[in-house]
C-alpha cells in the first residue's frame, strides 16, 4: 500500500513506520520534524494548515513517482498519529487546537482524494480517568469500548472531538475510519528502563489502569487495521494482554477496585484495559510481554 502517516518521527508513530516498511507498503511521513529512518520519505507539514494537508495528500511521495510519467499516484491509506500528546506539554487550548483542528484537516483531505482507510490515534485518557483530577475510577471491569467516554481535560476532550469528526466523516463518505484508543506506549528501552519501579509501586500505573501497549505490537495492530476491510467506523483499545506491574488481576483488584464491578472472570494477569475487540474483528496478535522481555535481558 501507498501510505500517508502523519506523526512518523514520535514515540509511536517510528515503530509503527518501521513495521509497515518492513510489511512492504511504502510510507510518507508527514511531520515537523523529519524521520531518519532507511526506506521512508519524509514531508515537514503541519496538519492545522489545511492547505499543507491537501498538498501532501495530492503529491508525489519521492522522486522515484516522477519516472513512470502517469501523474501523481493515489494514497490508498492514511494513519494520521500527529499530535500534541498530553496534556501540560503546551497550553490546553493549543493542545485542543492542533489535535481537533489537525485531525478534521487530515480526514477532510484524505477523503477528498479519494482515500478509503483512515486509521487515527485515539488514547485511554477518552475514559477520563488517566487525567481525572483526583481519583476516578472506571465503571466496571474489564474496561471495553461501551464504556463512556467521559474526558474533564483538553487532550481527552480532543480526541473525543476526533472520534466525533471521523465518525461524521466515515457516515458521509463510508470509507473505513478506524480509531485506536492507544494505552501508554513503551517502546523497547522503556522495559529495563520503567518497569522496575513499576515492579515497586504500581499504583504508578493506576492511571492507566495498570496496562501498556508495546510500540511495536502497536505497529502490527495499525497493519491489521489496514488489511481489515468493511467495518465502517470503529474504535478499539490498543493494549498488550497482561498488567504492566507485578500484581495479578486478582491482587489489584482487591486492592484498588474493591468497589467497581466485574463484568466476567478474568484471567491471572489479565489486562484490565480489555483488546478482546481488536483480538477479534482485526486478528490482533500482540508478542511483546514485559515479562519475558526482562527475564530475557536477565
Ligand atoms: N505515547 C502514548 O503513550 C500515547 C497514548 C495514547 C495515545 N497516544 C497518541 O498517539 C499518537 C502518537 O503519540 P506519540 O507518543 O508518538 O507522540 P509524539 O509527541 O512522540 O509524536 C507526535 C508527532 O506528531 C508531530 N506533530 C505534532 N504536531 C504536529 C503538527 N501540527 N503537524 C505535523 N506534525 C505534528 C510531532 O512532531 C511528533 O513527531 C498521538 O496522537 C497521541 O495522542 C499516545
Amino acid at each position: 500500500m501507498r501510505i500517508l502517516f502523519t506523526g512518523g518521527s514520535g514515540k509511536a508513530g517510528r515503530h509503527a513506520v518501521a513495521h509497515l516498511l518492513k510489511k512492504g507498503h511504502r510510507v510518507l511521513n508527514v511531520d515537523l520534524s523529519p524521520l531518519a529512518l532507511d526506506g521512508v520519505d519524509n514531508r515537514i507539514a503541519d496538519i492545522t494548515d489545511a492547505g499543507q494537508m491537501f498538498d501532501v495528500m495530492s503529491g508525489y511521495a519521492g522522486f522515484d513517482e516522477l519516472e513512470p510519467g502517469t501523474g501523481v499516484p493515489r494514497f490508498d491509506a492514511v494513519v494520521h498519529f500527529a499530535a500534541v500528546p498530553r496534556i501540560l506539554l503546551k497550553s490546553d487550548n493549543e493542545c485542543f487546537r492542533v489535535n481537533t483542528i489537525g485531525t478534521y484537516n487530515v480526514i477532510d483531505a484524505a477523503l477528498k482524494f479519494g482515500v478509503r482507510k483512515i486509521v487515527f490515534a485515539s488514547s485511554e485518557t477518552t475514559y477520563g480517568v488517566c487525567f481525572a483530577d483526583g481519583m476516578r475510577k472506571p465503571e466496571y471491569l474489564p474496561l471495553d469500548e461501551t464504556h463512556p467516554t467521559v474526558p474533564e481535560d483538553s487532550y481527552a476532550m480532543s480526541k473525543v472531538v476526533n472520534e466525533a469528526t471521523a465518525q461524521c466523516f466515515q457516515r458521509r463518505s463510508g470509507a473505513d475510519i478506524y480509531g485506536l484508543r492507544i494505552n501508554n506506549v513503551m517502546e523497547p528501552e522503556d522495559y529495563a528502563k520503567l518497569f522496575p519501579s513499576f515492579m515497586k509501586d504500581p499504583s504508578l500505573r493506576r492511571r492507566n489502569f495498570f496496562a501498556y501497549i508495546d510500540a511495536r505490537d502497536l505497529g502490527h495492530l495499525v497493519e491489521r487495521c489496514l488489511q481489515v476491510n468493511g467495518l465502517g467506523f470503529e474504535v478499539f483499545n490498543a493494549a498488550n494482554d497482561t498488567h504492566s506491574v507485578d500484581r495479578t488481576t486478582a491482587q489489584l483488584v482487591d486492592e484498588y477496585y474493591p468497589d467497581v464491578p466485574m463484568k466476567r472472570q478474568m484471567g491471572t494477569y489479565e489486562t484490565f484495559y480489555s483488546n478482546t475487540k481488536a483480538r477479534k474483528l482485526l486478528g490482533f496478535d500482540p508478542q511483546y510481554d514485559w515479562r519475558t522481555i526482562l527475564d530475557e535481558k536477565l
